[in-house]
Order: structure tokens, then sequence, then C-alpha cells
């Protein structure tokens, strides 16, 4: 291939399923990775995901959108563009807890900040949450939307059923992307009885992390392979390859990807699966891309 004939926006394109395994170094690295609006403007995305749905959503919003582990293990922790855009999935109407740790540590210079959040079944109170905890660390979103998508919470969702319903995901991805090209300004707000329905319905369901993945998964080692897939699309590093086998030990961020990536279906919960035969990947995603993403 002749790079010196490449367009920028092919270049960009070409690199599109590299940069999210990349980290940046330095700000003038950052610049091939911001994309340019139709209107113009220099935006940057970041994104967290583990089965997905966030990637596909942040395609949306940019040619290259930034994988946030990968961010995480670099340096470069302040940001700079006309517009910036966070993408990742609701955890019980929350971040999941390395989105957390990223608002809390990077700087984000920006005149328009918009966050899109996915969810399967019931967003609840996902966007006042998040946009209180964005605040509480100096972070002013402009914009926050949910976008419905399959839901890949396994405890409590089949994934073949999941798969058969039609969500009409592209339909709200094309109005969040109008919205964010016309810098909408826009957080909605629950009324009061929504916002109780909401707590009553966290209440009923169970604080499952942070916990040990000890508790959470167990390998079945008849079915594993040692691929190692599960070593390389877990973002906190917590799965091993060792002379017994696959080890997993430690910290868990409870994204599911080690469960829903294995090839072989080898890795389950250890109690509370609807069908361990089921399992996930946005079907618009590579496995690849996500260990691009997630890998430590
Ligand atoms: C730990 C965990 C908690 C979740 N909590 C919720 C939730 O409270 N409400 C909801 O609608 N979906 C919930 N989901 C589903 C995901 O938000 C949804 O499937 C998301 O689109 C997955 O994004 P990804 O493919 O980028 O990882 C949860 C998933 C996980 C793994």
């Amino acid at each position: 291939m002749d790079y010196k004939k490449l367009t920028r926006r092919e270049a960009l394109k070409y690199l599109g399923t590299t940069v999210a395994g990349m980290t940046l170094a330095s700000t003038s690295a950052l610049s091939i990775f911001t994309s340019c609006t139709e209107k113009g403007k220099k935006r940057i995305v970041f994104y967290f995901t583990a089965t997905g749905n966030s990637l596909y959503a942040a395609k949306k919003f940019s040619e290259t959108p930034l994988s946030i582990p990968q961010i995480l293990k670099g340096k470069n922790r302040v940001f700079e563009a006309d517009e910036i855009g966070i993408v990742f999935p609701d955890y019980r109407a929350f971040a999941p807890l390395i989105v957390q740790k990223f608002i809390q540590e990077v700087t984000l210079k920006a005149s328009y900040l918009f966050s899109v959040i996915t969810f399967g079944n019931y967003d609840c109170n996902v966007i006042e949450s998040w946009n209180q905890f964005a605040i509480e660390h100096g972070v002013h979103f402009n914009y926050i939307t949910t976008i419905k998508m399959v839901d890949n919470y396994l405890p409590v969702f089949d994934m073949d059923e999941q798969l058969k319903m039609d969500k009409q995901e592209e339909s709200q991805l094309e109005q969040a992307v109008a919205d964010v090209l016309e810098e909408k300004n826009h957080i909605p707000s629950l009324t009061e009885e929504e916002r109780q329905q909401c707590l009553r319905v966290l209440q009923r369901v169970p604080e499952l992390f942070p916990i040990s993945s000890e508790l959470l998964l167990e390998v079945n080692k008849s079915s594993c392979n040692g691929c190692g897939i599960c070593t390389k699309v877990c973002p906190r590093k917590n799965f091993s390859l060792t002379d017994k086998g696959v080890e997993h030990t430690g910290d868990c961020e409870f994204c599911l990807a080690c469960i829903q990536n294995c090839p072989q279906k080898a890795i389950v919960l250890k109690r509370g699966e609807r069908n361990k035969e089921a399992r996930y990947r946005h079907p618009r995603i590579s496995l690849n891309e996500i260990v691009l993403a997630n890998k430590q």
C-alpha cells in the first residue's frame, strides 16, 4: 500500500481497527485520532466496551474512537478538541468502574461535551447519576443520551432471546448522531415518580461488583483449550495462563468480557445463568476489536 497517496480520511479508516490498541504518548500523537465532523469540528470520542455495543455506538460518532483501558495505560491525561464524547455501557444505573476512574483522572478541554450510554433493558436513573458524578469531577456535559441495545447481563438474560429482539438501535443512534452534530444541549431528567420507581428496582438488584472474580466465575477445565482469549479481553489483566490452565483470582470489573468472548464457552458464572450455551458479541464488532480495546 502506498501510504503517501492516502488521504487523511483513508488513512484514518485504514488505522481504524488498530488504533484502539495503541497507547498515546503525547498530545501531538493525539491529532491523528481526532476526527473532523461534517461541520469541520475536531472531535475525540472515548469508549469502554465488553461485548461491542458501546464500540459500535462510538464508531458512529468517530472513525477512530479511543479505548478507555488503553488510554489509562498511557501517560496522557489532558485531551483537547472542539467536541469530546464518552461512550460506555450502563452497569446497574451507573458507569463501569474503569469509566469512573477515567473521568476522575483526565482533564477534558472542549466547548461541547457529550456522553452516550448503552443499556439493555432499563436505563433507570443512569443519566442523572452519571451527570452528577461527572459534575463532581469537574466535567460538565452538554448532552447525555441512552441507547437501548442487546442486554448482555448474563445473570438475568438469555443472549439467544436478546438477539431475537429488535431494539431499533440504528434509529436511536441516528438520532443521537444528529443531535451531537447540531451540538444539542440536552440532559433529560426524571420525574419524581420515575426516580422513586428506579430506586425501588435498584433495591431489588443485588450489588454485584466490585468483587473478586473467584466468587463469580469458573473455568470449565475440560472445555478450555488454553487459547488465552480471556487474558486479552479482560480490561483488568485478571486472567493468566499457567501450567495448571487459566487462573483468575483478582479484581474484576464484572464486565463479563471473559465469559462472553470465550470461543469455547468454557467460562461460566458460578450461579444464576439463564443459558450457558448462549454468548453475545455485537454482530458488527470482531473479537480482535475487543482484544485491541481491552488488552493489558
Ligand atoms: C455488570 C452489568 C450491569 C448491567 N446493568 C444494566 C442495567 O442496570 N440496566 C440495563 O438496562 N442494562 C444493564 N446491563 C447491560 C449493558 O448495559 C448493555 O448490554 C450494554 O449495551 C453492553 O455494552 P457493551 O457491549 O459495550 O459492553 C448491564 C451489564 C453488565 C455486564
